[in-house]
């Protein structure tokens, strides 16, 4: 590599000698050289000084935010292995691009198999004058993944432990023993009912608010029509737009807590009503108004199909809603806190939330689980289909998770309730769900990458009759609770929130280059 005399190498700014850690070593004693050290990573080096893995900062926000604890966990299991390395020889310049280009922010410097040296993104901007170096705050992992935006009394996720809870219940005891309006009370107010007669207050609120207003009604035959292809979910997001504007909500800034969760109540309960109606106005059907007679998931499936279910399925199209109300700091309840941190107003909370769940990376997926069963089609063409699209670099959808590292457990439960109602794809899923796992494991070494709830929710929805474009709805007129929850727990102690991005481009201020002829 050429490098302009004058430009300073990777040898002239690297840290040296590196801190390093064996990878038999516990992450907690890790973690104390890196403290010492003042160094935000380690190199973790073989018996014969050889980098064979890197553990950062970032590693242990990833092991804290999964509730492990460092004091018995092995640098191994958290380091990031074969970590792409860097001559001494190369520029500055280029090292920087490399860092850059790939997100890293440090990199061991191996001279002909040897660690000489450990070079940060912090020491080449300082030297490339790229951006000050203080102006890197913090470090922050691209995704935020780990990173602590606030505190919440809603519920969390371990992921390492395969457990997530609804206050302070866990949410699958909740789901296998308690109707929807239960846990939806636990969400909004922080209490179980403990009387039949406080379970029956909450669901008599509920019932009326399910009835579309007017001005709703009349508008979404415009809404359903639109397009040459149906999205249900795009379709409910304008809807409710327009629901927040016919029902008068105000910012969330100028209301007070009980004006906010009167229109929480209200949106969380027209939901189901709005995509039923939609998806059956788009096949010119009628409406079907919801019957108060019912439970929640049997009148749901009643909306859709104007027939009542049998209970094994809305029993457990009811376990599904309640398993998917929360799930952490996800992408469209962070966006739901991030709107109403501006003071807007619940709607448009919960539209941006739409949004974001509307992408295959959050809550597009359960249909594509399905169409990849049906793709593969029976399970002596498992193996080959499955490993054919890892090879190629696809995502199995349906599989991994931002936060889980062992079995999701809305999967487990899901898993179970699948078996429960039978059918034909639930032998081929079983087979393709353990030759995906090992695949992935034989393909993807380390990266714990399990089924999600989104490859049984797919199955136990199809067994249900809910048609495949309703699964991401089905999936946000449960999720709508949580978002709702959230919002209300924002507006009740706000704080705008605003972070800050960090410069990479070239160096400005650059002159302004006059227009060519
Ligand atoms: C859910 C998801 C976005 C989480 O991703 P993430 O936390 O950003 O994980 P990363 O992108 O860091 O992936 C880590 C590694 O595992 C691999 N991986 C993750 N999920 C995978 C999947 N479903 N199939 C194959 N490989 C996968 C990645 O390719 C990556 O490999 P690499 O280290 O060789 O680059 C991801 O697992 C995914 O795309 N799953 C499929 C879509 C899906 O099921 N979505 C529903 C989520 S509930």
């Amino acid at each position: 590599m050429n490098i302009p005399s004058g430009e300073r190498t990777v040898a002239d700014v690297m840290s040296a000698p590196v801190v390093t850690a064996q990878p038999a070593e516990t992450v907690a004693v890790a973690a104390q050289r890196m403290h010492d050290a003042r160094v935000g990573s380690v190199v973790v080096i073989d018996h014969d000084d050889r980098a064979i893995g890197i553990l950062t900062e970032r590693d242990m926000i990833h092991l804290a935010a999964a509730g492990s604890d460092a004091s018995t966990a092995k640098v191994s299991e958290w380091m990031t292995p074969d970590p792409d390395t860097i001559a001494s020889t190369v520029g500055a310049a280029a090292a920087f691009a490399n860092l850059a280009e790939h997100h890293y922010r440090h990199i061991p410097v191996v001279d002909n198999n040897k660690l000489v040296g450990i070079v940060s993104m912090r020491d080449l901007m300082r030297v490339a004058m790229i951006q000050p170096a203080d102006a890197q705050a913090h470090e922050i992992p691209k995704g935020l993944e780990g990173v602590v935006v606030a505190d919440t009394t809603v519920g969390d996720v371990r992921g390492l432990e395969g457990f997530y809870h609804y206050r302070q219940y866990s949410a699958v005891d909740l789901a296998k023993t308690r109707p929807i309006e239960d846990v939806w009370q636990l969400m909004f107010t922080g209490k179980l009912p403990a009387t039949t007669a406080e379970r029956e207050a909450f669901a008599a609120d509920i019932r009326p608010r399910r009835v579309l207003p007017n001005a709703v009604a009349a508008v979404l035959p415009a809404i359903a029509g639109a397009g040459e292809t149906f999205v249900p979910l795009d379709a409910l997001r304008t809807a409710l737009s327009q629901y927040g504007a016919a029902l008068g909500f105000r910012a969330s800034h100028d209301i007070d807590h009980a004006e906010l969760y009167d229109n929480a109540m209200s949106t969380c309960a027209v939901v189901p009503t709005l995509i039923c109606a939609l998806w059956r106005i788009r096949q010119g059907l009628d409406p079907v108004a919801p019957r108060d007679d019912l439970a929640y998931a049997a009148n749901y499936l009643y909306m859709m199909h104007g027939e009542v279910p049998t209970p094994e399925y809305a029993a457990a199209v009811e376990k599904y809603l309640i398993s998917t109300i929360d799930h952490g700091f996800n992408a469209s309840t962070f966006t739901a806190r991030v709107i109403t941190s501006t003071g807007a107003d619940l709607a448009a909370a919960v539209v941006g939330a739409i949004g974001a769940l509307s992408g295959p990376l959050h809550g597009g997926a359960p249909s594509r689980a399905l169409q990849m069963l049906d793709e593969i089609g029976t399970a002596d063409r498992a193996e080959p289909w499955l490993r054919a699209a890892v090879e190629r670099g696809d995502r199995l959808m349906g599989f991994g998770h931002r936060v889980y590292k062992t079995d999701d457990p809305r999967s487990l439960m899901l898993r179970d309730v699948a078996d429960g109602l039978g059918g034909d794809k639930m032998e081929l899923a079983r087979h393709i769900e353990a030759t995906a796992v090992r695949v992935l494991d034989e393909l993807k070494p380390g990266r714990r990458l399990y089924t999600n709830v989104e490859f049984y929710a797919g199955i136990v929805m199809d067994r249900c009759g809910i048609p495949r474009e309703l699964f991401t709805p089905t999936f946000a007129a449960s999720r709508v609770i949580g978002w709702c929850t959230h919002v209300l727990e924002q507006a009740a102690d706000n704080r705008l929130i605003r972070p800050s991005a960090q410069y990479v481009g070239p160096p400005p201020p650059q002159p302004v280059p006059p227009i060519g002829a």
